[in-house]
């Protein structure tokens, strides 16, 4: 395909993710993620994926699992809600990929619908799910114990040491979607209960000054300019990149009984 047949077959298309195709031609995608994006990108590149399973949750369009298997991967494998025509038809067979996308809630995601994985990709979908936790429980079981977790979400700045979820729909800091924001003693203990070590955090806000940001977004109307700085200083939203390994013995066996399965303490205490 020349550059002129690679114009035409994108301009098919509306991208989400800036994907390069050539030296020159890149995937007309979203520029406010890229801050986001790089700071995943990072965290995917600290891995060695060599020969590692890997899934990428909410994939969109496709660039953290097409950098998952540049960097030798031995499967890898998109799941989301809403698949990205243009990853399907167009990325996947111009980038000679062997990325295997299906449509697919993760909800509906079992260990043996594909099998565990080394390394999941979780990124920009957490705050999007009105059942976090269980999203969150989902992940563990398709996890290989030792397994590696790359998290990405947005997160409460909440200064307090307590832990919190905040679960807003009508007054979302984002839009309405956007319903499920932990701050991070909240998220770090929720990990931690589901047997996650969070071994790394990254906020964007550490990185990129508020000024940067929105400088990135000076080209999008004013409404979204204004409800991206509205989510970013009011409502203290920041993003940050958890990145976690699993095991399969911090879990606490016994409340995960309690809480997932049937059991047999009130039996036994007679509470
Ligand atoms: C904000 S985009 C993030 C895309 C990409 N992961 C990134 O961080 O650049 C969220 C993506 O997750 C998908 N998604 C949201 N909820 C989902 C669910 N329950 N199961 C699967 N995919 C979901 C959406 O369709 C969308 O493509």
């Amino acid at each position: 395909m020349n550059d002129h047949e690679i114009r035409q077959k994108i301009e098919q298309y509306k991208f989400y993710h800036i994907i390069q195709l050539t030296d020159q031609i890149a995937t007309p995608g979203n520029p406010v993620h890229l801050s986001t994006q790089k700071m995943v990108l990072e965290e995917i590149r600290k891995i060695d994926l060599r020969g590692k399973r890997v899934l990428d949750i909410g994939c969109r369009d496709g660039l953290f699992a097409f950098e998952a298997e540049k960097r030798g991967s031995a499967e890898v494998i998109g799941i989301d809600n809403d698949l990205s025509k243009p990853a399907v038809e167009f990325l996947i067979p111009f980038l000679k990929s062997g990325v295997k996308m299906f449509e697919m809630n993760l909800f509906d995601l079992r260990p043996d619908t594909f099998g565990r994985f080394d390394v999941v990709i979780f990124a920009g979908v957490l705050y999007h799910l009105r059942y976090p936790f269980w999203a969150l429980k989902t992940i563990r079981d398709v996890l290989s114990n030792n397994g590696k977790l790359i998290l990405e979400t947005a997160i409460w700045s909440d200064k307090s040491h307590r832990a919190l979820l905040y679960c807003p729909v009508e007054e979302s800091p984002y839009e309405p979607t956007s319903c499920a924001f932990f701050n991070e003693k909240g998220l770090c203990t929720t990990l931690r209960s589901f047997g996650f070590e969070v071994e790394a955090i990254q906020y964007l806000s550490q990185r990129e000054s508020l000024k940067g940001l929105l400088r990135y977004v000076g080209h999008v109307g004013h409404t979204l300019r204004r409800r991206i700085k509205e989510a970013f200083v009011k409502a203290d939203i920041d993003r940050g990149v958890f990145t976690c390994s699993f095991s399969c013995d911090a879990v606490n066996q016994q409340l995960a009984q309690y809480w997932e399965k049937t059991h047999t303490i009130h039996t036994q205490i007679g509470g």
